[in-house]
């Protein structure tokens, strides 16, 4: 592809986030249902987006990174935005956010603000990540909402489900534990009296 510059907005700007690395935020007050910056990429076939999907996730399995930058678009086509240009590809996920992806009529992506946003909030929109290998992708955004992993909403209530049942086992194992340790203990002291 061509190079081009990165693309800007009139509503936000890239700066270091305490969430990760590099965020958009707000420079002005934003109102609720705006289109604040253009999500751009490479229109691509599903055979393609398959091909870059499986290279994305073979290099994730190496460095821990995610595949966040394809996009379904419609049955036909997705939208790889993994280029420096589509500074959009900066606005880290969030489990309360506060912007989502919108594909308009042209099949363009846009990020919208869900509801109105103050000057200085960091955007955010929710990845919409699958829940296998979810424990690879912790998440920091710190709201109050947070599940502890990127994930799309669609998965919390498998989400909580499985984390229950972890918990429970992990509890009898640390039962049993305790159980053998005492056992243990308990023949060490009819040894010696
Ligand atoms: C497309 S980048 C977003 C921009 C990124 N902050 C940067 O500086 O390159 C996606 C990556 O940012 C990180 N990230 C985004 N949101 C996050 C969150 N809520 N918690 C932890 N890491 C996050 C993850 O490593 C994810 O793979
Ligand atoms: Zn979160």
């Amino acid at each position: 592809m061509e190079e081009r510059s990165p693309t800007t907005s009139d509503w936000a700007e890239v700066r270091g986030s305490e969430v990760h690395g590099r965020g958009m935020f707000a420079v002005k007050d934003i109102p609720e249902g705006e289109y604040i910056i253009e999500y751009l990429g490479e229109r691509i076939d599903k055979e393609e987006s398959d091909r870059r999907g499986n290279a994305l996730y073979d290099e994730s399995q190496e460095t821990g990174g995610a595949q966040v930058y394809l996009f379904t678009l419609d049955e036909n086509w997705d939208l790889d935005g993994n280029f420096d240009w589509n500074t959009a590809r900066l606005v880290n996920h969030s489990c309360e956010p506060n912007c989502e992806a919108q594909i308009d009529d042209e099949l363009r992506i846009w990020l919208t603000a869900i509801r109105d946003i103050e000057r200085g909030e960091e955007l955010s929109f929710n990845y919409g990540f699958g829940i296998e290998d979810y424990e690879r992708h912790p998440c920091l955004c710190g709201s109050r909402k947070c599940v502890g992993y990127i994930l799309s909403e669609d998965f919390w209530p498998e989400l909580r489900r499985t984390i229950k049942k972890k918990k429970a086992k992990e509890e009898r194992k640390a039962a049993k534990e305790r159980a053998r340790q005492r056992k243990k203990d308990k023949k060490k002291k009819n040894k010696f009296s």
